[in-house]
């Protein structure tokens, strides 16, 4: 039980990666909670499957761009949940399309989803964990916010920002004993990938060194492990879960 004990809030938990960690978290002992902003019925078969492993979650509909949604959202996870003291900002969206066709709303949307929602869901929760001298946060960039691929330039530009994001804020909150990391992962079988051109990702198997796109689930499995009373010094740091590119 590498996470017994801990309440932990996903963003975009109902399915994915997000819905991956609720289940590998609660598998590990973590009460988690978790937001979606529009799939009901994703939330629905994430929190029936947690169940049914016997493990606690609780799903929050609201979006990462909402920040006074989002501030009543943490009150309520802590009178339901209790007080939080890990955060996963894990919700994102995919968009294929290049540069030269980009609409100005498609870059804010990609923007304010990945990087102002990091924002907006840490400062909801920050308060609590400054409160309590304790906190671990795991932003999820990806590889394409860290190496040169072949991916939409707003997606690589808010993956990279996270990034900068870490780092930064490792640096400001550590002295509350609060440590922020990202995990970067390579293309996985199923979510944001799934419209990516069938070249790209046969270029990506080309150059993988496993040969094959990951798993949500194997992803799952090394946050659970960075979140964990295992990892205690590692902070500010992107750690990448590419199979080898
Ligand atoms: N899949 C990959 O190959 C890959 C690789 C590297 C990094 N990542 C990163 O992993 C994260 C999860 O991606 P995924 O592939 O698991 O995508 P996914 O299957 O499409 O799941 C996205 C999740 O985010 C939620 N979401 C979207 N917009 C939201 C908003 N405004 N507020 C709250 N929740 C929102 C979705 O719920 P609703 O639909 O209900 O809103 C869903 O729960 C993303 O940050 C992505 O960039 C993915």
């Amino acid at each position: 039980m590498l996470l017994a004990g801990r309440i932990i809030l996903v963003t975009g938990g109902s399915r994915g990666l997000g819905g991956a960690m609720v289940k590998a978290f609660t598998r590990e002992g973590a009460r988690v909670a978790f937001n979606y902003s529009s799939n009901d019925a994703d939330a629905q078969a994430t929190l029936a499957a947690v169940e049914t492993a016997g493990g606690f979650a609780r799903a929050y509909k609201c979006s990462v761009t909402d920040r006074a949604g989002l501030r009543s959202m943490v009150r309520r996870i802590e009178e339901e949940v209790g007080p939080v003291d890990t955060l996963v900002n894990n919700a994102g969206v995919g968009q294929v399309l290049p540069l030269a066709l980009m609409e100005e709303e498609d870059w804010d949307r990609m923007m304010d989803i990945h990087v102002k929602g990091a924002f907006l869901t840490t400062q909801a929760c920050l308060r609590g964990m400054v409160k309590h001298k304790r906190g671990t946060i795991l932003n999820v960039s990806s590889l394409a916010g860290v190496r040169m691929v072949k991916a939409p330039v707003h997606y690589c530009t808010a993956k990279a920002a996270l990034r900068g994001f870490t780092e930064s804020l490792a640096k400001e909150i550590g002295k509350y004993g609060i440590v922020v990391n990202a995990i970067a992962p390579g293309l996985l079988d199923e979510g944001v990938a799934d419209n990516i051109p069938a070249t790209n990702k046969a270029d990506y198997e080309a150059n993988c060194a496993l040969g094959r796109t990951g798993t949500c689930a194997e992803v799952a499995e090394l946050a659970a492990l960075l979140l964990s009373s295992r990892n205690t010094y590692m902070n500010g740091a992107t750690i990448l879960a590419d199979g080898g590119i």
